[in-house]
């Protein structure tokens, strides 16, 4: 039988109508937490909460826009009138642009720092006060880009950086109040369902589906963000070649950043 690490835990995963949002809430779901859904498409939400319950888990959702900071404080106000109570919030949503800084138009630049930054934060500083009567966990779902800056994907990786010194801060701030701070610096993961980046010109552009075996499933990370929370740990890296780059950068960024420029066309060709 399944464990059931989670269970009667009230979950927000932010950005789970798809990818690895979706992972993540299920995978709370099928260890016993009742899940409060998030996104801005009503129709894949309905999808994913009917998925949900079909399973017998309990989960409702809010279509909300996270990087709006009403909506951010509406979507845990909608959480605790639902449930009562809030233990987990997983800051999942994020959004990439792909193009060298030279070619981006400025909209795209702030469209991923609205999202990734203030679509974190907002919701982060909107349930602190409901996390401290739980001493509950706020995960923070991150990227491999957030360890030294990747070419096409600038702001992409100064938004999760950003990030980074925002998890290190609050940390220290809520150690006191005993909520747990996480920290999962994702790596590359499979694309199976038309995921949209921001295109240089501003307009969204379908990645291609990324294969199986090469990149890591969306069950792998759910299953990481699990053990984060059930552990309470600070910061897990995915995959050993993350975890090297990590160390490395540490050491010397200038040799990360000569292996970078030496791997160029691989950037390139994951930017499909
Ligand atoms: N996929 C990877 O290879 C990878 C690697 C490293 C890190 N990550 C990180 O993992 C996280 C999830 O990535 P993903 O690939 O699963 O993304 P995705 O497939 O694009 O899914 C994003 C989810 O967030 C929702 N969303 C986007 N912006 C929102 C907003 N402002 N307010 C509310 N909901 C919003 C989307 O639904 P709507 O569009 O309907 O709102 C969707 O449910 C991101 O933080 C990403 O940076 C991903």
């Amino acid at each position: 039988m399944a464990q059931k690490r989670f269970l009667n835990k009230v979950a927000i995963v932010t950005g789970s109508s798809r990818g690895i949002g979706s992972a993540i809430a299920s995978a709370l779901a099928q260890e016993g937490a009742k899940i409060v859904l998030n996104g801005r498409d009503e129709e894949r939400l309905i999808e994913q909460q009917t998925a949900l319950q079909n399973k017998g888990a309990a989960a409702i959702y809010f279509k909300g826009d996270v990087s709006d900071a009403a909506q951010a404080q509406a979507l845990i106000d909608f959480a605790l009138q639902s449930f009562g109570q809030i233990d987990i919030l997983i800051n999942n949503v994020g959004i990439s642009s792909r193009g060298y800084l030279a070619t981006l138009h400025p909209s795209v630049v702030e469209q991923v720092f609205r999202s990734n930054v203030f679509g974190t934060i907002f919701p982060t500083q909107a349930a602190l006060s409901a996390l401290r009567q739980t001493k509950g966990s706020v995960v923070f779902i991150s990227s491999l880009a957030a360890i030294h800056g990747l070419p096409g994907l600038s702001p992409y990786s100064a938004s999760k950086m950003a990030l980074t010194s925002f998890v290190e801060s609050l940390r220290i701030e809520e150690h006191a109040h005993q909520v747990h701070i996480g920290h999962l610096q994702v790596a590359m993961t499979e694309i199976v369902h038309n995921k949209e980046v921001v295109a240089a010109d501003g307009s969204k552009q379908v990645l291609a589906a990324r294969q199986k075996g090469k990149v890591l499933t969306m069950q792998e990370v759910a299953t990481d963000c699990l053990n984060l929370l059930a552990q309470r740990k600070f910061r897990n890296t995915q995959t050993l070649l993350g975890k090297m780059n990590r160390m490395l950068n540490s050491f010397s960024p200038l040799i990360v950043e000569f292996i970078l420029r030496k791997n160029l066309h691989k950037f390139e060709e994951n930017s499909k």
